[in-house]
């Protein structure tokens, strides 16, 4: 049975009223719940979800991220508690879901960079967030020197806090990765954040040494791809050699979040 169907029959109310997915992390279940026609739905839906998944003690209507922190617009409808121990492949991230951003539709990139790193490279996780890419570097890569920056002061707290539950060290820096006053420094560069990444791209390659690799992550039409974010890389880089791209998920109708890998050759 879907979601859809179990959570209809549950609470009485029309699967066209219910999200087809959701995401769960640790004990929050997070719905965007713009088909539901009132609060009685959503309270009755989430009273559902509930009794009907054991490990789910929170359900809260995610209405987006925003800002240039993006912070999550969250609103608990049933069950308490959105601070959450959410694991996944072998890491533990602890933090508020409702007041930092957590997106799973990235696991596959943060699995992809592990098995990038195959020697003791210096890697700066330009938007470390709490540790999305960076924890998973330090725990199962080769990497042999990491530098996350952040400068969102709740993400940082959390950052600081997983690398002692993950039993990791590596070096954190709270502030605008703008102001990180390096040159031909690192041998990777993680832009992970979207939108406006663009703006950043010089900063990148400033950081870059000559020969490294820089993943380029932005948001963009689907019209425009690959053909504007080839032209944003080149602007910043004159001699660039592009080494991969991909979709990584849809965001919105015909936008999606796209990550380009790049060689900076100075
Ligand atoms: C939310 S993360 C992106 C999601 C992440 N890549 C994932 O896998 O889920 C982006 C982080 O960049 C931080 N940030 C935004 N602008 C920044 C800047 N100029 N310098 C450093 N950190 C910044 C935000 O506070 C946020 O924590």
């Amino acid at each position: 049975m879907s979601f859809q169907q179990q959570i209809s029959k549950a609470a009485g109310i029309p699967a066209s009223e219910i999200p087809a997915s959701y995401q769960i992390v640790g004990h929050v279940m997070l719905l965007r719940l713009l088909k539901a026609k009132d609060d009685e739905t959503k309270k009755k839906l989430a009273e559902a979800v509930l009794s009907l998944y054991p490990g789910v003690r929170t359900v809260c209507e995610l209405q987006g991220s925003k800002g240039e922190l993006r912070q999550p617009s969250i609103t608990v409808i049933a069950g308490n508690g959105t601070e959450v121990l959410h694991k996944e492949n072998g890491i533990i991230y602890h933090f508020d879901a409702a007041q930092v951003m957590f997106s799973k539709g990235n696991l596959f990139e943060r699995q992809r960079l592990i098995e990038k790193i195959k020697s003791p490279e210096t890697v700066v996780d330009m938007f470390a967030g709490i540790g999305y890419f960076s924890l998973g570097l330090a725990k199962f890569s080769r990497a042999g020197k990491i530098i996350a920056i952040e400068k969102n002061p709740v993400a940082f707290r959390y950052l600081r806090n997983n690398l002692k539950i993950n039993k990791v060290n590596f070096e954190t820096i709270f502030g605008d990765c703008l102001n990180f006053d390096v040159e031909n420094f690192a041998d990777r560069v993680i832009m992970g954040y979207f939108p406006g990444t663009e703006k950043f791209l010089p900063q990148a390659v400033n950081i870059a040494k000559n020969g490294a690799v820089v993943h380029y992550h932005n948001c963009y039409f689907e019209k425009d791809l690959w053909k504007k974010p080839l032209g944003e890389i080149k602007k910043s880089c004159k001699k660039a050699k592009i080494l991969g791209k991909r979709k990584v998920k849809s965001i919105a109708p015909r936008t999606c979040h796209a990550v380009v890998d790049f060689q900076v050759l100075k």
